[in-house]
């Protein structure tokens, strides 16, 4: 692990020598004062590969750049609010955009419940990021991310720039949950848990292909882990009690993406996995235009869509389970674009 950091680094200030002749990467992050966003841009101001982070919310951005901005790490971190066209100069020449823009769930609250107020936040900010930025890579984390990544979809349709393969919806949190639920019950260290969650990312949608890890569980250990890995985002709502969700591990799960995203696309690194929830044709047949499944990440975003492989039955009937849900979802996303 030390020695692919290494190597990372050194060539990463390859990457920024101007003799590259390659241009160093932006990254913003929109909704960068929220309970996502600010630990977001912390873990993103470690980041080597970024030299510069754009950081716009509709408020107290300009406190958290500045904050972030005293960071001795090499890149540049601006604030932004809408005033004098801030969104037009956060966007500009990104490489990669990150939304975690929106409201988060209270208790009893679902993520389609959000559906009313974030869809048009991730509307208006992929309309931006059209204009602005139409050739970056978009990391969607506002919910219900199964209808939000729809959503900006159409708005780059509509515009006739939509490239399936630089759309992203971060399902990340859910891999990184079943990795860390894993290791709890066989009491093992997360790092050699490996969990592939497929689907989408929201309660019977969310499935963990618990068959294909290197553990062997009971049919008791398997109905409890997976429904703690399809509801575990109800276990911090619940704790915090009205005050938000997951943040601190969604930033760690966003940065996480973010980085092998970066390594992908500007580095060309080859080899990188990442389940991620995109355009996809492995259900296609059915309906259902986007899924979530093990991603090989390139140069040019989505490379390698990775079937599903062997899943025992249990899982077929997961799978089962979340189609319909996920075809609705998806419906609800385009069908507001259209109408809207
Ligand atoms: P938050 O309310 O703490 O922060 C959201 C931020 O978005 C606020 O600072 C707000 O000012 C900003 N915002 C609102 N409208 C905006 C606009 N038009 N342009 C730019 N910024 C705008 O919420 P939190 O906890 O950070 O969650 C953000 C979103 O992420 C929610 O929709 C939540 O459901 C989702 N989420 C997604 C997860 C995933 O796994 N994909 C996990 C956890 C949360």
């Amino acid at each position: 692990m030390f020695v692919l950091r290494r190597i990372n680094v050194d060539v990463a200030k390859r990457f920024f020598s101007s003799s590259a002749g390659v241009h160093a990467a932006k990254v913003s992050v929109l909704g960068a004062a929220g309970g996502i966003g600010q630990p977001l841009s912390l873990l993103l101001k470690k980041n080597e590969l970024i030299s510069e982070l754009s950081l716009y919310d509709i408020v107290n951005t300009p406190g958290v750049a500045a904050d972030i901005s005293h960071i001795n790490t090499n890149s540049k971190v601006t604030g932004f609010i809408p005033e004098n066209e801030g969104l037009k100069h956060a966007l500009s020449d990104s490489t990669i955009i990150v939304i975690p823009a929106g409201v988060p769930r209270k208790p009893g609250m679902t993520r389609d419940d959000l559906f009313n107020t974030n869809a048009s936040i991730v509307r208006d900010l992929a309309a931006a990021a059209v204009k602005y930025a139409p050739k970056a890579f978009l990391a969607i984390i506002s919910n219900p991310v199964n209808s939000t990544l729809p959503i900006v979809s159409e708005v780059f349709k509509k515009h006739g720039v939509y490239d399936p393969k630089r759309l992203f919806g971060v399902t990340t949190l859910d891999v990184v949950r079943a990795s860390r639920f894993v290791s709890e019950i066989k009491g093992t260290n997360p790092k050699d848990e490996n969990v592939t969650v497929v689907g989408g990312h929201s309660g019977v949608t969310i499935v963990p292909l618990l068959s294909q890890t290197r553990q062997k569980f009971t049919e008791e250990e398997l109905k409890a882990l997976t429904h703690r890995i399809q509801f575990g985002g109800d276990e911090v709502v619940k704790a915090k009690a009205g005050t938000g969700s997951a943040t601190l591990s969604m930033a760690f799960a966003a940065a996480r993406f973010t980085d092998s995203l970066l390594r992908a696309i500007v580095l060309g690194e080859s080899g990188i996995i990442e389940p991620t929830y995109v355009k996809s044709d492995l259900f296609s047949s059915e309906g259902v235009d986007y899924f979530a499944s093990n991603v090989e990440l390139s140069r040019e975003g989505v490379g390698k869509i990775h079937p599903l492989g062997s899943i025992s039955p249990y899982e077929e009937q997961l799978i089962g389970a979340a189609l319909p849900e996920l075809k609705s979802n998806i419906r609800k996303g385009e069908e507001f674009v259209a109408n809207n």
